[in-house]
């Protein structure tokens, strides 16, 4: 069974095809993404009235190219999924639009993807793939979220951020060190020359005793530092650069080993944008190898935002049994859900079948 899949929901635009015959796990055929962040760069963040434009102007060609890489016609297609959420309006109706547009046109059934089942199953693109039950540490721009996952659609929710996400908490930062968007990729660079504990940054919710996050009052702590250092700050900028780095990170890897001891699992995967950091990254193999934990994480390009793991997503929920095709053909109406919670799945009527 082919499935399309396409991933509008911010600033990148991403198309893929893979096989979901039987029930190993999807096979990636072919897969094509256009990054807007060079765009959305000269303002300093996503504009979304631009995003949804530019949209516009790549899915088409997106999809012909990953129709030619994978050597199929749309006509073998089965399933045309999109992401329906989270994410900005008016980029998400871009994707839900053009694909509901092409399943009618095709006569395929058509699915709607929650974005966040994608970041969490993105690690199943890989050549060591993992295995149910694992804890997931879903860390992207939007979202810090800790999760037990049982099985595909069965997500627990272990603990989040209760105010900025850890991607924001970057992002937020960077920019008021005056580095370029997104800060995330930019502010690590620039904190392996500097030193981690230079200033004493605060590590909230550390000992909350629940695993909730949260960063808001690190950006202002930021703030408050780099205005202290005024002229000499940019003498100083990789070591605060490192300094909040290491703060994200310390928190983000005592929770998650919190949840480990809390579930009792030795399965750990990180997925979303903020999973490409390399100092989570070294500090999270280093404390799972001692206590026995397996970590798996999504190839690097599969970490932000990308058309494989919408498809990989629907494919896999499918295979789940999780769909009712006969329900998906009913109708090429369509919504999208700027706000949706990953809990709210199991509920939901149209993806239940
Ligand atoms: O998952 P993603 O592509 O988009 C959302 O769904 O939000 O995540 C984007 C986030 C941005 O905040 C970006 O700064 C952050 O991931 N990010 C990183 C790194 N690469 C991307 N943060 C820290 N270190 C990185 N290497
Ligand atoms: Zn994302």
């Amino acid at each position: 069974m082919l499935v399309l899949g396409i991933e509008s929901s911010c600033d990148e635009t991403g198309v893929a095809l893979v096989d979901a015959s039987g029930q190993n796990v999807p096979r990636l055929l072919s897969h094509a993404l256009f990054s807007q962040i060079d765009m959305h760069q000269a303002y300093g963040g996503v504009v979304p009235e631009l995003a949804s434009r530019d949209h516009i102007r790549r899915v088409l060609p997106l999809t012909r190219e990953v129709m030619q890489g994978a050597q199929r016609s749309l006509a073998e297609v089965d399933v045309i999924a999109y992401t329906r959420g989270p994410g900005l309006a008016g980029a998400l109706l871009v994707g839900a639009g053009v694909a509901c547009s092409l399943a009618a046109s095709l006569g395929k059934p058509v699915m709607g993807v929650h974005h966040l089942e994608g970041h969490l199953l993105s690690p199943f693109l890989s050549a060591d793939p993992p295995e149910f039950p694992f804890v997931a540490l879903l860390v992207s721009g939007g979202h810090t979220q800790l999760m037990r996952v049982d099985r595909v659609g069965s997500y627990e929710l272990l603990g989040e951020t209760i105010d900025d996400a850890a991607g924001e908490a970057f992002d937020k930062s960077a920019k008021l060190m005056g580095l370029p968007y997104p800060g995330g990729p930019h502010l690590s660079k620039l904190a392996l020359g500097g030193d981690g504990a230079a200033f004493k940054l605060p590590r909230p919710l550390l000992h909350s005793g629940n695993l909730d996050f949260s960063f808001a009052g690190l950006k202002t702590a930021v703030l408050t530092q780099a205005k202290k250092l005024g002229a000499e700050l940019d003498s100083r900028k990789a070591d605060l650069a490192a300094s909040t780095q290491a703060a994200i990170v310390e928190v983000l890897v005592k929770k998650t080993l919190a949840a480990m001891s809390q579930t009792g699992l030795k399965r750990l995967v990180v997925a979303g944008g903020v999973g490409a950091n390399a100092l989570l990254r070294g500090q999270l193999n280093a404390a799972c190898k001692q206590r026995g934990i397996r970590v798996h994480y999504p190839e690097l390009e599969f970490c932000t935002d990308n058309g494989a793991m919408i498809a990989l997503a629907a494919g896999m929920r499918l295979q789940a049994g999780l769909v009712n095709l006969q329900v998906l053909q009913k109708g090429y109406t369509f919504d999208v859900k700027p706000r949706w919670n990953l809990a709210e799945l199991q509920r939901e009527p149209a993806l239940a079948g």
